[in-house]
């Protein structure tokens, strides 16, 4: 098992009043969300409650508007997406971002290439053998020279979880609605991946999904977001009987 990287006060990222606006709306209400370095956290909620922005703030997509976000203690709130992932986050997208005419190889290579454009002095051999690795992991390697516009939603799915991987060191993956519309058989490589790379590297997860059955075997624990806000947070058992929870997913 990889050593968790330094965290101060134990927490690999926390954020404190995050808030977002859109207009009148208020799509991210004082959020904190605190999550220790190697915990798989799944992010639940109702339809529009916050969590796709959410993610998208804490991966630099979005500018808050109000709060802090810190990684490893260092404030990244400031910092662009690209900034943002040199300091080892990763993210998926619900509609994946893809390069079509690429291949997937070459899509997987993407993020190293750039990192070597800003000065990471990563041997490119290494970085092929990484991500061969990546594509074996997440049973691609044999569409490897496959333009990514031929892959599947569930494997472009895959193909974007492999290229999240390819960030070094990386610390922390946020991963929004990964499973939705996604195949059994390749729902069961995101999971297995999500737990090799949990256990191996002691990747950080924080998972955006609606699907309870899938989240409860992958996380011990769970944020619940309502209208922006977080409502509860502990375990599936904790949040099943909480009053403000049901209230959300059953409306009143
Ligand atoms: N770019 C945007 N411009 C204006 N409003 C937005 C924007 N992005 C999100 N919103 C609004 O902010 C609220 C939160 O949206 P968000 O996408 O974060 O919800 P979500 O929890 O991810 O929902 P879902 O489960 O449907 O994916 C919604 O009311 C949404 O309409
Ligand atoms: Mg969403």
């Amino acid at each position: 098992m990889t050593e968790v990287a330094g965290a101060p006060n134990g927490w690999l990222l926390q954020t404190r009043d995050l808030t977002k606006r859109f207009g009148g709306l208020v799509a991210v209400d004082g959020l904190p969300l605190a999550l220790r370095p190697g915990e798989v956290r799944g992010l639940i909620g109702p339809n529009g409650s916050g969590k796709t922005t959410t993610v998208n703030l804490l991966s630099g997509l979005y500018h808050a508007d109000g709060g802090e976000i810190r990684l490893r203690g260092e404030r990244i709130d400031r910092l662009r997406p690209h900034q943002i992932a040199a300091r080892g986050v990763a993210r998926t997208f619900q509609t994946p971002k893809l390069f079509g005419s690429m291949t997937t190889l070459e899509n997987v290579l993407l993020p190293a290439l750039a990192a070597q454009d800003r000065g990471d002095r990563r041997a490119m051999s290494e970085v092929r053998d990484r991500a061969r690795r990546l594509l074996e992991l997440v049973t691609l390697d044999g569409r490897r020279h496959a333009p990514a516009k031929e892959l599947s939603g569930g494997q472009s799915m895959l193909l974007q979880i492999a290229r999240g991987l390819m960030v070094r060191p990386i610390h922390l993956f946020l991963m929004d609605e990964p499973f939705a519309g996604v195949h059994p058989t390749i729902k069961d490589t995101i999971m297995e991946t999500i737990l090799r790379m949990n256990q191996e590297e002691a990747v950080t997860f924080l998972i955006v999904s609606h699907e309870m059955t899938t989240l409860r075997r992958l996380c011990r624990r769970v944020s619940v977001m309502h209208e922006g806000k977080l409502i509860a947070e502990g375990s599936f058992e904790e949040i099943a009987g909480h009053a403000a929870v049901l209230e959300a997913y059953l409306g009143r």
